[in-house]
């Protein structure tokens, strides 16, 4: 793995933090050139909190009750991060919507993971959609988070094909599976300064990616 300036990380979760688990641990095993310079939750009960405490990570709980208004608590998210100097704010479970001064203030600095194909399923329940339409293909998106939920440009993505016997279980499964591999290694790409946000697209090793980003598999 290159031995250039780890990626400064901030990573913003609400629940189980499966996929910070991911990263901690792309980290640990040296697949990911990277450090994770604070955690923030805005639920005290997310067990990604401990997830974080356990790995002695920098974590900061800030509750919405706390702030009169969605600007102001994204003001204080946002100096509280800015102040550390992150590369990236990666959004992995975070059950807010930022707002757009939040999402300009760092501007092409900020991704999500979504378990979806995007541009299909924005929102929640996608899992339930993708079974009730049956959706003969599954998966996960990677993208820059815009103003506009869940319709950043599209950095990658991973897709399965559903069988009979999945359920929303099943299927469930099969996405974080996809997502706990796809993040570290889109997250790799960054740290090789391979991707970027320009004003045409993603730029990937110089090339802008199509429209749907990269796709797995990229365990290369
Ligand atoms: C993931 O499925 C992600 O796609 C979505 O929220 C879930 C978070 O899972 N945005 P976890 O907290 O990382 O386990």
């Amino acid at each position: 793995m290159s031995k250039s300036k780890p990626l400064r990380l901030a990573i913003l979760i609400s629940g189980h933090g499966s996929n910070l688990q991911a990263i901690m641990d792309a980290i640990a095993n040296d697949k990911l050139n990277a450090e994770i310079i604070l955690v923030v939750s805005n639920r005290e009960a997310a067990f990604g909190l401990q997830r974080a405490q356990l790995a002695g990570l920098p974590a900061l709980i800030l509750l919405a009750k706390d702030y009169p208004n969605k600007t102001a608590y994204d003001t204080v998210l946002a100096q509280k991060i800015a102040a550390l100097k992150p590369d990236l704010i990666v959004l992995a479970g975070f059950m807010r919507i930022l707002t757009a001064e939040f999402v300009h203030h760092f501007a092409g600095q900020i991704i999500n993971i979504h378990p979806s194909l995007l541009p299909k399923y924005r929102g929640l329940h996608t899992h339930e959609q993708v079974l009730a339409n049956h959706d003969t293909h599954h998966g996960c998106s990677i993208h820059f988070v815009t103003p506009e939920l869940d319709a950043g440009p599209l950095i990658a993505q991973a897709k399965f094909t559903l069988t009979q016997d999945d359920t929303l279980a099943t299927i469930t499964a099969k996405v974080h599976q996809l997502e706990h591999a796809l993040y570290p290694f889109v997250l790799q790409q960054f740290a090789e300064q391979h991707l970027s946000l320009t004003a045409e697209g993603v730029l990937y090793k110089q090339q802008l990616l199509p429209s749907s980003g990269l796709s797995l598999p990229c365990s290369s």
